[in-house]
């Protein structure tokens, strides 16, 4: 590990990453899915570049500000969906603006969404596409039956200044089966209603490797693959050397045998559990716990002394690899030919 990296860092394997990027691609083109990654996992343009390069059809973004972001240092990012109900007549304006730059889609589970997104379009050059967000167990937004979905597709397909450009659902981890058949039925609903479904779209890391072709979905956006994680350690969908993200840091206290103290807490690995006992994997020392964050201070426990003294480093698998992103202006990525180059987080912090 580098010694002269200032703590706490978060570091990207390059190596892994583009491993990763290509073994889901082909993957899923070997399904004949399209893939269409989620940048929220590493927010940087030049892993999205990498994607596109990798033979992605485009990205999914959470938010319009990281799409305006994106497209600012990514040239080759030519399509977008925007997995988010946009509302209020600033954001609407700041969409129409990027729809001229980019082929974009969007999502609406309500028609209070569609009539918004309808009035800020009707005057616009060419229509938006706007999807039906399909609630297929993940009890987040989306539409709750296969007919509801039917029905608002007919009204964004009415809709001054739209497109229906089909269904999209973020499906419960473990639940492809289930979003298969609510998708399935909610196309043929449509398409007695004498629409064209021209897409379908899921998506998930925890079961993109389970993921085989169904007839229904054409194409896919994982997000989380790119990084790996312990959650995703946990639920057998990555292995250690498949987490290209992680957390150094450094021992600054070590009070007991059993207590060590590093300098990462909450504002580098979050509070994020996802459902797990402590707040990360201590690489290459697995029965430690980091059992407690405070905002600076991270305290690593065992019922065993402890092989860490005061100046140590640790490198961490956090929990979540995506919320990690979001804590730091700028990412130290280890190159394949072992230089640390120094990546500014493209999209960090734009929420808006
Ligand atoms: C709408 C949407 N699509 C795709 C993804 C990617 O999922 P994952 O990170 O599990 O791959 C997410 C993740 O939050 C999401 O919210």
């Amino acid at each position: 590990m580098d010694l002269e990296l200032e703590t706490p860092a978060v570091v990207i394997d390059l190596t892994v990453a583009l491993r990763n990027i290509a073994r889901a691609q082909a993957h899923l083109a070997a399904q004949g899915l399209a893939v269409r990654p989620h940048i929220k996992t590493h927010k940087l343009a030049r892993l999205a570049e990498a994607q596109i390069a990798a033979g992605a059809v485009g990205i999914t973004c959470q938010k319009i500000g990281e799409v305006e972001a994106l497209l600012d240092e990514a040239p080759s990012i030519a399509d977008v969906l925007l997995t988010y109900p946009v509302l209020g007549n600033s954001k609407l304006a700041r969409l129409t603006a990027l729809a001229r730059r980019v082929r974009l889609s969007t999502v609406a589970d309500s028609a209070a969404v569609v009539d918004a997104l309808s009035a800020a379009f009707a005057g616009e050059p060419e229509p938006l596409r706007v999807l039906v967000e399909c609630d297929t167990g993940g009890r987040r937004c989306g539409v709750q039956t296969p007919d509801e979905a039917a029905d608002l597709a007919r009204h964004i397909a009415g809709a001054p200044g739209l497109v229906f450009g089909g269904l999209m659902t973020y499906p419960a981890a473990g639940g492809q089966a289930a979003a298969t058949r609510f998708l399935a039925e909610a196309k043929r609903a449509a398409e007695r209603a004498g629409l064209t479904v021209p897409v379908v779209s899921s998506g998930g890391t925890p079961d993109l490797w389970q993921t085989r072709a169904d007839g229904v979905v054409t194409e896919y956006r994982p997000g989380t693959y790119v990084y790996n994680d312990r959650s995703l350690m946990a639920r057998g969908a990555a292995a250690e050397d498949d987490c290209a993200l992680r957390v150094v840091a450094t021992v600054v206290s070590n009070p007991t045998p059993g207590r060590v103290v590093i300098d990462a807490g909450t504002k580098v690995l979050t509070s994020d559990l996802l459902g797990l006992i402590g707040h990360g994997l201590v690489r290459g020392l697995p029965d430690l716990t980091i059992d407690q964050l405070s905002e600076e201070h991270g305290r690593l426990t065992s019922a065993d002394a402890i092989p860490l003294r005061v100046g140590d480093r640790v490198e961490i698998i956090p929990n979540h690899a995506c919320v990690v992103t979001n804590m730091v202006d700028a990412v130290h990525v280890r190159m394949p030919d072992g230089a640390i180059e120094l990546w500014p987080v493209t999209a960090r912090g734009r929420v808006t």
